[in-house]
């Protein structure tokens, strides 16, 4: 089962930065989750809302400012507000880290608010770039882009993510050729972790911080769990 640090080692440290992303590889994660936005000058950032607001110290969509004044606001936590490693960090800030170790990496187009022109190509062109397609697993909630990346390369492995019941997700991924089902965890039962693997579909869900539910889904053998704490996932993952 895939350990994926949900926005990096996030119940520790300021969530989406290269200080989270690094200590979720060495608390144990096999997987890292983040959040890709595009900016005004068309790069590709790491941050989970369209508004700087709750996690740095500014306000503003972040199609609004260029990378530049992006990379110039302070991480909204105090304990992290100096460190250089807690700036909105870009997409290629992260996948060098990626490059060095083994680990999976789930990059979420936040697209189901604003879709962003060409994010999904600049996306895929990038992680191209780095030679990391067999690594990557893209998911949104939005379908488009969901299409739109199987159309741009058919193997590139998505994911769909959805937060309430969609009666027929299965066939909708099927439709899609999507490769997996990202459903919150309040939705997942026993038959739809069957349905999904009778359909050659992955089941990865989120967010999963209670040992309860990490044990609960690890034996019935979902595919990943998407957690804020993947020191204690590993610990669950470990036990006998
Ligand atoms: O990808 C799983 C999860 O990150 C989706 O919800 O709001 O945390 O981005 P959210
Ligand atoms: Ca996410």
């Amino acid at each position: 089962m895939i350990n994926f640090a949900h926005r990096g080692d996030s119940i520790n440290y300021p969530e989406n930065t290269l200080l989270a992303f690094k200590e979720a590889i060495k608390a144990g994660a096999s997987g890292i989750e983040l959040d890709v936005h595009k900016t005004k000058d068309n790069k590709l950032v790491v941050i989970h809302d369209e508004d700087i607001e709750r996690t740095f110290l500014g306000k503003g969509l972040v199609k609004n400012f260029t990378l530049e004044e992006l990379k110039a606001f302070k991480c909204r936590r105090v304990l992290f507000r100096d460190n250089p490693e807690c700036h909105i960090p870009t997409l290629e800030e992260v996948l060098d880290i990626v490059k060095k170790s083994n680990i999976i990496l789930n990059i979420e187009l936040k697209t189901d608010e604003i879709h962003y022109e060409g994010i999904e190509e600049d996306v895929i062109n990038l992680i191209k770039k780095y030679a990391l397609n067999n690594n990557v697993l893209l998911s949104s909630f939005n379908l488009d882009s969901i299409r739109i990346c199987k159309e741009i390369d058919s193997n590139i492995k998505t994911g769909l993510l959805y937060y309430k019941t969609i009666e027929n997700i299965i066939e909708i991924a099927k439709a899609l050729k999507a490769d997996a089902i990202h459903p919150y965890l309040e939705l997942v039962n026993e038959e739809l972790i069957r349905e999904a693997h009778k359909y050659n579909l992955e089941l990865n869900i989120y967010t999963v911080n209670d040992p309860k539910y990490m044990r609960m889904f690890r034996n019935a053998g979902v595919d990943g769990l998407f957690t804020d704490d993947p020191k204690l996932l590993k610990e669950i993952i470990m036990e006998k």
